[in-house]
């Protein structure tokens, strides 16, 4: 990347769940901010903002990416996946989500965001993971309220049904 002025905002042009976007950020924006409250997807979280909790993980290029670690002009030109992306229209629920809410894996909702990118990366190219590996995954996220236990039995479920089915986020009805 050429030297940008810190001063100045540059435009930032990439791909929000699949259409693309542009925002303008200043160089030391984060892409937590950026993605709040430039391009008003607030779905994403900020906890820690040390690269901790998880609160804010988005996927950038296929890659789970902690958003408060990353700079906004980092992602010109990248595909972004949030959690608005999940869901296949505005009354439907993505196969994550739902054995999320099937299995009650949240409670305040300020982790979930984060951990459902996380699982939907992580079981797009390990489609049949052992409890441990769920585990294993999850250790990269902190979760104040619901407990583990409900979240590991909803990945190994979703799991389970996004192998028999042929899109990753098969719609399923709210
Ligand atoms: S807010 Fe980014 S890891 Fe906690
Ligand atoms: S559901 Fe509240 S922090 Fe995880």
């Amino acid at each position: 990347m050429s030297t940008l002025k810190a001063d100045v905002r540059h435009q930032i042009q990439f791909t929000l769940n699949g259409k693309p976007a542009e925002g303008e950020a200043e160089p030391r924006m984060l892409l937590t901010d950026f993605l709040r409250q430039q391009i008003g997807a607030t779905g994403t979280h900020v906890g820690c903002e040390h690269g901790v909790c998880g609160a804010c993980t988005v996927v950038v290029d296929g890659m789970m990416t902690r958003a408060c670690l990353t700079l906004a002009v980092q992602i010109e030109g990248c595909e972004v996946r949030t959690v608005e992306g999940l869901a296949p229209a505005a009354d439907r629920l993505g196969i994550l989500q739902s054995a999320f809410r099937r299995n009650h894996a949240l409670q305040c909702g300020f982790c979930t965001a984060g951990i459902l990118m996380s699982l939907d990366t992580y079981l797009r190219s390990n489609p049949d993971p052992a409890e441990e590996d769920i585990r294993v995954l999850l250790s990269g996220h902190l979760c104040r309220c619901t407990g583990y236990a409900p979240i590991v039995k909803a990945a190994l479920e979703a799991a389970r049904e996004m192998k028999t089915t042929t899109a990753h986020n098969e719609p399923v009805h709210v």
